[in-house]
């Protein structure tokens, strides 16, 4: 017999599905219900394959238990629950992702602090969050423009907070080690500066060097919570490429909670993909992404 006929003579379990083109609509609601609750994250109707497509591998390392039978688990269980939530989120990122950003802080904002301190209060330290920060290369693309334009010898303290809500994400970020093609993406100046290569076994990766490493801290945090442990405000948020799944409620709560964090002269970022027009009126656009507190009337 073949494994496809095979595959026809199992009785399925009511709301399971052997196929995955078969997920019933019930069971997908359920799983919509719950990330929506949990993340803030929305998948409509049309992401039902995409669920399917995250959750495969998860389910087979499981055994392969039914989409109906895995959404039980996890209503049940909060440490499955942190699974599926990282199996469902899009980590990508790069260091220098979006390079206007840098150019903005190198070329706009950092000479500027440079010259007459932090603006407000004229001390020599900057607080940056990246908001969403994946496997890390934000943050440490920050730290590396940061370091380099607001050097310690003149006493600039810099303070890099990097959140995510995948602790998956966050425990790979906190070894500040990377795959050493992506050396490709950073300029020259800053990786000899800044990065380190490994040698022999370790060849194929590339670390942060003592000089950053003290910069970022990272923490768990899940923007879509009402109250989240950021104490503070910083002059820098990087929140980019984080609400692309989130519906129009949930992003515009989650960015009010932000922008309660930002310095009244600080700067906001956002992906390329994104603006903040119709979501919130407390921040005014500077330029495409980029925004800065104020009415935007
Ligand atoms: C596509 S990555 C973006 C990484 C980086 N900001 C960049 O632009 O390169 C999106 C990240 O947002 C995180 N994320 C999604 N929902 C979140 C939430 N509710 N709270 C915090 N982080 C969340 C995901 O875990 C993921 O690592």
């Amino acid at each position: 017999m073949n494994s496809q006929a095979a595959l026809k003579l199992q009785a399925p379990e009511p709301g399971s599905s052997l196929l995955s083109s078969e997920i019933p609509d019930r069971v997908f609601y359920g799983y919509q219900r719950l990330i929506y609750r949990e993340a803030g994250i929305y998948l409509g109707p049309n992401k039902k394959a995409l669920l399917m497509g995250r959750l495969a591998r998860r389910l087979r390392e499981l055994g392969g238990p039914s989409f109906s039978a895995y959404l039980r688990q996890v209503e049940e269980d909060a440490a499955e629950r942190l699974r599926l939530l990282d199996a469902i989120c899009t980590h990508e990122t790069h260091f220098f992702r979006e390079p206007r950003h840098f150019e903005f802080l190198e070329n706009e904002v950092l000479p500027r602090w440079r010259a007459q301190g932090h603006p407000g209060t004229g001390v020599r330290k900057v607080r940056a969050w990246s908001a969403g920060c994946s496997t890390g290369e934000e943050a440490f693309t920050l730290a590396m423009v940061l370091r380099s334009h607001l050097p310690v010898e003149e006493g600039w303290q810099i303070e890099i907070l990097a959140t995510d809500l995948s602790t998956r994400v966050l425990e790979r970020a906190r070894q500040t080690l990377w795959p050493v093609e992506r050396a490709r993406e950073i300029p020259t100046r800053y990786l000899k500066a800044f990065m380190l290569r490994g040698t022999g076994s370790q060849a194929q990766w590339m670390k942060a060097g003592p000089e950053l490493r003290p910069l970022v801290r990272f923490e768990r945090v899940n923007l879509h919570e009402e109250h989240y442990p950021v104490v503070g405000r910083f002059d820098l948020i990087f929140c980019r490429n984080v609400f692309i799944y989130f519906d129009a409620a949930s992003k515009a709560r989650a960015l009010e909670r932000l922008v309660e964090h930002l310095c009244p002269q600080g700067f906001l970022f956002v992906g390329h993909a994104e603006s903040l027009g119709a979501v919130t009126q407390r921040v005014r656009l500077l330029q495409s992404t980029i925004y800065t507190p104020g009415s935007a009337g």
